[in-house]
């Protein structure tokens, strides 16, 4: 048995050797200013690190905190405390949890990509433009990037007629294949996935599972969040399980998702 308990967190490690991205002592609370005030606590001190190639799976029951993590790193949720330190494409370790708003706005353009069930469709975008300007954002030029747009939409089963229309009038399913298309084209140095084939049938999350199997082979660190374990064990190298806001173990997909004394909700 691989499976290790973590030791308390402690905020003050720097950034693993060699890693994209190293969360150091990363506490996240909640106040619910819409109930009563009061404040829920939704991470109480997580380390974790993710290599280049590297494909990170957390796994934990519902409301184990993996979407708030993932949230945290993308600052789409201020850090409480903690550190998230992420290594740019010229080798500097920056503080995610601290840095200007500017600075992530750059980083989430350039080198930094979200993905959820939800497609944030920019109005009145064509869904071949919304793929396209995500390549051009990470550095390919407009042709090369209208034409990996097309690769990627091809791959991921959207109908050439759809190319030209706007993304708000696709299907949930079409929109989450959009939205995959434009994370993983000219990939990311860190890829984040919540959930990005929640809501496909099996041919088309076969075909996005494919291309995210792919990312290895780019270097792309990826922290995913998948709710079946078929998808966990194909592409996780690693899988970190959360439960009350920590991390309750780390091991390889194929000791950790059989272990029966880990709270996992997973769906086969
Ligand atoms: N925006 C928010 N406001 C208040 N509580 C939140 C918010 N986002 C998450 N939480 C709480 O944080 C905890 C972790 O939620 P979440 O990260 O969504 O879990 P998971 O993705 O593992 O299911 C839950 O108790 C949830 O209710
Ligand atoms: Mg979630």
């Amino acid at each position: 048995m691989t499976t290790t308990t973590q030791p308390i967190a402690d905020a003050d490690t720097g950034p693993a050797p060699g890693a994209v991205l190293s969360v150091r002592g990363l506490r996240k609370d909640f106040t619910l200013h819409t109930i009563d005030g009061r404040t829920v606590g939704a991470l109480h001190g997580v380390d974790l690190d993710v290599g280049p190639g590297e494909h990170v799976a957390l796994a934990g029951t519902s409301g184990a905190g993996k979407s708030t993590l993932l949230r945290c790193v993308y600052r789409t949720y201020l850090t409480g405390s903690g550190h998230i330190w992420f290594r740019t494409e010229t080798g500097e370790s920056v503080d995610i949890a601290a840095l200007p708003d500017a600075e992530v706005a750059q980083l989430r353009g350039h080198e930094i990509g979200y993905v959820s069930q939800f497609l944030r469709s920019q109005p009145r975008r064509s869904v071949l433009s919304i793929v396209a300007t995500a390549g051009v954002a990470r550095g390919m030029d407009r042709e090369a990037a209208h034409d990996a747009a097309a690769a990627a939409l091809r791959q991921v089963g959207i109908d050439e007629q759809l190319w030209d229309m706007h993304a708000t009038v696709l299907s949930g399913g079409q929109k989450q294949r959009v939205n995959i298309a434009a994370g993983t084209i000219s990939p990311p140095r860190l890829l984040l996935l919540d959930e990005p084939v929640s809501a496909l049938d099996p041919a088309n999350r076969a075909a996005v599972l494919d291309l995210i199997a792919r990312l290895e082979e780019t270097g792309t660190a990826v922290l995913s969040v998948f709710h079946d374990l078929d998808a966990i064990e194909r592409l996780a190298t690693r899988v970190v399980v959360l439960g009350g806001g920590k991390v309750l173990a780390t091991g390889a997909p194929e000791d950790i998702l059989r272990d029966p004394s880990l709270p996992l909700e997973v769906a086969r």
